[in-house]
């Protein structure tokens, strides 16, 4: 661990860990080919209009809370991601208010598109905000790729809904089963082969996605659906990581070399898919969830996660509010990511009932 890195966690585990923080930190520190830096991840803030200038507060504060403290972090992240659903229904209105508390950050930005953000213009005005819908860029030795996972079938996008608020509304449920499955489509997908292409497979790839790419739970569109077509674009890299926003959750999961982190939400916690209805688990078989978040504190099971990519692995330490902080670390021994404390059985805290 480089004295940096013990600087870095030290800040993070006090001054600032105080007061946090709905949004991610992630560090990485490859071995060979990059250099050490950092950067932070904002993501899910569902910006959320009411009418005229009023505007949802919680979902206000979450994010106005993590642009002000990204802001201050040391040492400084040499940029910022926002994972995607700005906006709760797509408005102008939503993404203007959004990108008008963005616009606060002393740093660089790059966006990811998110369902909520897409499905009322099939994401014109955000493009007019942020442009390209998915690109990728250098960094330091590393390579990183942002897709735009949240497409879906044709006809479901242009032929099944007579306006544009249904199918924004549609698609805004979790649990709807008028939704669609999200994907990244064969467009870009070819577009991600060319690009991977010209990639030296030594090189350490990340991707940031706003759906999962990985099959997790089809009814809460926890699930892109083409996603082993993209998993075998990623799979010849030495190291790959795909970091996703969408289930405002801690899941954590390992593919062949990918590894898969999620981020939480500056906005609210989704619950677990299985205490839907009893319904079976369909998390990765490694995740151990997070505790219940207490409905009466609107901060509960948001929080933010610094990732140390050592050698191209994901090591993951989220912080979370009101709310046992964990560690997900990869575990060169079983050559998965771990919870360094619950992931035996016998150590995870017991279920509450008081909800
Ligand atoms: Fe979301
Ligand atoms: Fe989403």
């Amino acid at each position: 661990m480089s004295t940096n890195r013990r600087n870095f966690l030290r800040q993070a585990g006090t001054g600032l860990a105080a007061s946090m923080l709905p949004m991610s930190m992630v560090r990485l520190a490859f071995a060979d080919s990059a250099q050490d830096f950092t950067f932070a991840y904002i993501s899910d803030a569902l910006i959320q209009h009411i009418k005229g200038n009023q505007f949802v507060r919680n979902w206000d504060r979450g994010l106005i809370r993590a642009v002000a403290e990204a802001n201050l972090l040391e040492p400084k992240p040499d940029f910022v991601v926002f994972g995607g659903d700005l906006a709760q229904l797509g408005t102008r209105a939503e993404l203007d208010h959004g990108a008008e508390i963005l616009s606060a950050l002393n740093h660089k930005m790059y966006v990811v598109m998110g369902e909520h953000d897409y499905y009322l213009d099939l994401g014109d005005y955000w493009s007019e905000l942020y442009g390209p819908q998915y690109y990728s860029f250098d960094h330091k030795g590393v390579h990183f790729v942002v897709l735009n996972s949240i497409l879906t079938y044709d006809d479901w996008t242009f032929d099944r809904w007579p306006t544009a608020e249904q199918r924004m509304n549609e698609m805004a449920g979790l649990d709807n089963p008028n939704g669609s499955p999200f994907m990244v489509g064969s467009k870009q997908i070819e577009w991600l082969k060319q690009d991977l292409a010209g990639v030296s497979k030594k090189t350490p790839v990340v991707v940031f996605s706003h759906s999962p790419l990985q099959k997790i739970y089809k009814g809460w569109n926890f699930w892109t659906e083409d996603a082993a077509q993209i998993q075998a674009l990623l799979k010849p890299f030495a190291a790959a990581n795909v970091i996703y926003g969408h289930v405002h959750q801690i899941q954590y999961n390992q593919i062949d070399n990918i590894s898969f982190t999620s981020v939480m939400s500056t906005a609210w916690p989704w619950p677990y898919p299985q205490s839907y209805a009893q319904a079976e688990s369909f998390l990765p078989v490694l995740t151990v969830p997070m505790n219940r978040a207490d409905p009466f504190n609107e901060r509960d099971a948001t929080g933010w996660q610094f990732i140390d990519v050592n050698s191209g692995r994901t090591d993951v330490a989220f912080n979370l509010y009101d709310n046992t902080n964990r560690t997900v670390a990869f575990n060169p021994e079983t050559g998965k990511p771990e919870d360094t404390v619950y992931q035996p059985e016998s150590a995870r805290i017991p279920p509450q009932r008081q909800y």
